[in-house]
């Protein structure tokens, strides 16, 4: 029975119950963490050979000496790798340290200061950035950091909403879009070929417009139902646009975080100017981390095998918390949620007003979260509705103790609420 549909003295009785169980959590003293997208230790093991740089002469010998200073672009093995599961030119990509986020960071950095074609933006008036919500609290963290208004454009189930985006070009002081376009962060949603397509025939009245096109979860599906993602750099090139997109990518959730290899694919003119910045911040990145990558991964089949590791480990996960949404909460129309094909998030709206009490209330049980607000610009979800699940990090048991607590608490927060 709907929530709504029930009588005064039914939710009563109803929280009376549900505050009975929430106690009884409460006495446990659970310590459960599934607040950040991070991987499990079993996925991590599966990366564990990376650390035994096995015939080391041979692999480092063989043209330039990797332990020495130089290829500012990356290594060839680690370029000719990504070209090849992306469809690039290996001319197309530049390798960088440990993170994407930092690869973004610095990018948005060198726009403020140096611009990204044009005047830098520090000495613009007014300069803004479309933000798809909801999306990822970092890229949101990097705007506010730099003083860059944010616009927030609702994500439909197969990308952002292009008709505001289209409105929202017209202005020239809105400089660029950061998007997650496979599995999104947080609804683990995939732009279809309609949004690249609008997306890559934009025409924004700043020139110097850029799409972040922040690609961190291209390789990471859940099973064999697996969403494809047409090429951000090929449609742009195909409406004269070449010079839009700067893809980022990373080998974070697919060896170790923090101590992976990030790149980023663009147009040559791009790489050229983006390269002559990265010649004055380093001589060059980690080399041998690249060709130790490079010899893991081995090929786009070696990464798809390896990936299909990491999915055997995440697809329980995912299937557990899916299965307790469902039993717990789908006839009471007071959540819905996502059910990705990929990625690390699973996507979940409480009643409106809800979300915040619903994290507290997990909180003060031995469950964090997410914070609620955190999908949105400014921590400001203006519904206060929306909730990230990051599956991936706990182990089962305790995954499935924390999704009994959310549930517990979604329905709490939705009895206070109605009854308030
Ligand atoms: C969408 C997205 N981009 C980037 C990152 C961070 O990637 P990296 O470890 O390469 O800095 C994350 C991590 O959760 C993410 O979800």
């Amino acid at each position: 029975m709907k929530f709504q549909d029930m009588t005064k003295t039914q939710m009563a009785e109803l929280k009376k119950n549900l505050l009975s169980q929430y106690q009884a959590f409460k006495a446990k003293g659970l310590k459960l963490d599934m607040s950040r997208g991070k991987p499990g230790a079993k996925q991590l093991d599966l990366s564990l050979s990376l650390l035994h740089f096995e015939n080391i002469e041979n692999d480092y010998m063989k043209g330039p000496d990797y332990r020495n200073y130089g290829l500012l672009e990356g290594i060839d093995e680690f370029r000719n790798l990504y070209a090849e599961i992306l469809g690039y030119d290996p001319s197309d990509i530049l390798v960088f340290g440990n993170s994407s986020l930092n690869v973004m960071y610095d990018y948005i950095s060198q726009c403020v200061t140096h611009g990204s074609g044009g005047e830098p933006w520090l000495l613009q008036k007014d300069v803004k950035f479309i933000c798809p919500v909801p999306g990822y609290d970092r890229h949101f963290a990097i705007l506010e950091h730099f003083g860059i208004k944010m616009l927030n454009v609702p994500m439909k189930n197969d990308g952002p909403d292009m008709d505001l985006i289209e409105e929202h070009v017209k202005d020239p002081s809105v400089k660029g879009i950061f998007c997650v376009p496979q599995y999104s962060n947080p609804d683990g949603i995939t732009y279809n070929a309609d949004v690249v397509e609008r997306l890559s025939r934009l025409k924004p009245a700043a020139d110097d417009f850029r799409i972040i096109w922040d690609n961190a979860y291209n390789v990471h599906h859940l099973g064999e139902e697996q969403d494809s993602l047409p090429s951000i750099l090929q449609e742009c090139s195909k409406h004269g646009n070449q010079d839009l997109p700067i893809e980022i990518l990373s080998t974070s959730k697919i060896t170790f975080p923090g101590a992976g290899v990030a790149l980023l694919a663009a147009s040559k003119n791009n790489i050229e100017a983006i390269k002559k910045r990265m010649s004055i911040q380093t001589i060059g990145h980690d080399k041998l981390n690249q060709l130790r990558h490079a010899n893991f991964i081995g090929d786009a089949r070696g990464l798809k095998e390896h990936m299909k590791k990491h999915a055997e480990i995440l697809a329980p996960k995912f299937e557990l918390v899916l299965g307790i949404l469902d039993e717990e909460l789908s006839e009471f129309g007071i959540a819905q949620w996502n059910e990705p094909r990929g990625g690390y998030f699973i996507s979940l709206n409480t009643m409106e007003g809800c979300a915040k009490r619903t994290v507290q209330l997990c909180k003060e049980a031995g469950a964090t979260l997410t914070p609620a607000g955190a999908t949105f610009p400014y921590g400001k979800d203006p519904k206060d509705s929306n909730i990230r699940l990051a599956p991936t990090f706990p182990p089962l048991e305790e995954l499935g103790k924390a999704m009994e607590l959310f549930c517990i608490c979604v329905k709490l927060a939705a009895l206070e609420k109605l009854m308030a």
